[in-house]
């Protein structure tokens, strides 16, 4: 069974869009990312990931310290590979966490961390997490040097980017991005690493990603939080669930 990790920033985008630059860590403000995080388990979400940007654009600090404190599955943290962030990791100790790219101009993740290039530091984040007990995973592209160098890095799981694929879906381009996908998990598993995939994941491309082979866990937002404003969050769930593993 593949599991599904739900991520939950865009409900944090939503309570941002109102309540930027008012008192965002407690009192009354919604939606509550924490609360739909609970929805999210209820529904059957094996795990909730939240991104904790540096500029704090949807998901507060006092998000994640709640999240930690109340979460019934796992809790996955997306973050840049700073001290900053490595710290208040340590700090919080959620299950995992998944290093990612991190550009302020950018609207969402928009390609792989690039691991080759930045293999010290993200060696210094991989080893203080391995030795703190916190699994880590690098958001990468799937390319045979950045798998390559994910193993030797001692990272035990990756997730490979599926926003090029999902970009291509209505176009020519979409069995070469498949392709690569499926030889970039093949190669994975292979060294060893445990493979999960994530960004751009939507209710009609499942039906093809989930056949990329040795799946572990998707990661899934945008579309899971868009349908749940029509259907409510724990059927949106259900139904992300039900599609991935019919
Ligand atoms: N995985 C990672 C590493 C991401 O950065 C994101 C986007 O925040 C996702 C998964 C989820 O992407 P989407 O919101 O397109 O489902």
């Amino acid at each position: 069974m593949i599991l599904l990790g739900v991520n939950i920033d865009h409900c944090a985008t939503v309570r941002q869009a109102r309540y930027r630059g008012a008192a965002t860590t407690g009192g009354n403000v919604e939606p509550d990312p924490v609360a739909l995080a609970l929805a999210c388990e209820r529904a059957g979400a094996d795990g909730i990931t939240i991104h904790l940007r540096e500029d704090r654009r949807h998901i507060q600090d006092r998000d994640v310290e709640r999240l930690c404190e109340v979460a019934q599955t796992r809790v996955n943290l997306e973050m840049a590979c700073t001290p900053e962030m490595t710290a208040l990791a340590l700090r919080l100790k959620p299950h995992a966490v998944c290093l990612v790219p991190e550009s302020r101009e950018e609207i969402t993740t928009e390609g792989g961390l690039d691991v080759v290039k930045h293999r010290e530091k993200v060696a210094r984040v991989t080893d203080a997490m391995n030795a703190a007990g916190i699994q880590t995973s690098l958001f990468i592209d799937a390319d045979e040097h950045q798998i390559e160098m994910s193993a030797k890095l001692h990272a035990p799981w990756i997730e490979l980017h599926t926003g090029a694929y999902a970009n291509a879906y209505h176009g020519p381009a979409r069995a070469d991005e498949f392709k690569r996908l499926c030889l970039g998990a093949t190669q994975a598993q292979a060294l060893g690493l445990v493979v999960n995939a994530g960004h751009g994941i939507n209710y009609i491309n499942i039906a093809e990603v989930r056949t990329i082979p040795h799946l572990h866990e998707l990661n899934i937002g945008h579309s899971i939080i868009s349908r749940a404003l029509f259907t409510g969050i724990e059927e949106a769930v259900r139904e992300m669930k039900a599609r991935m593993n019919p």
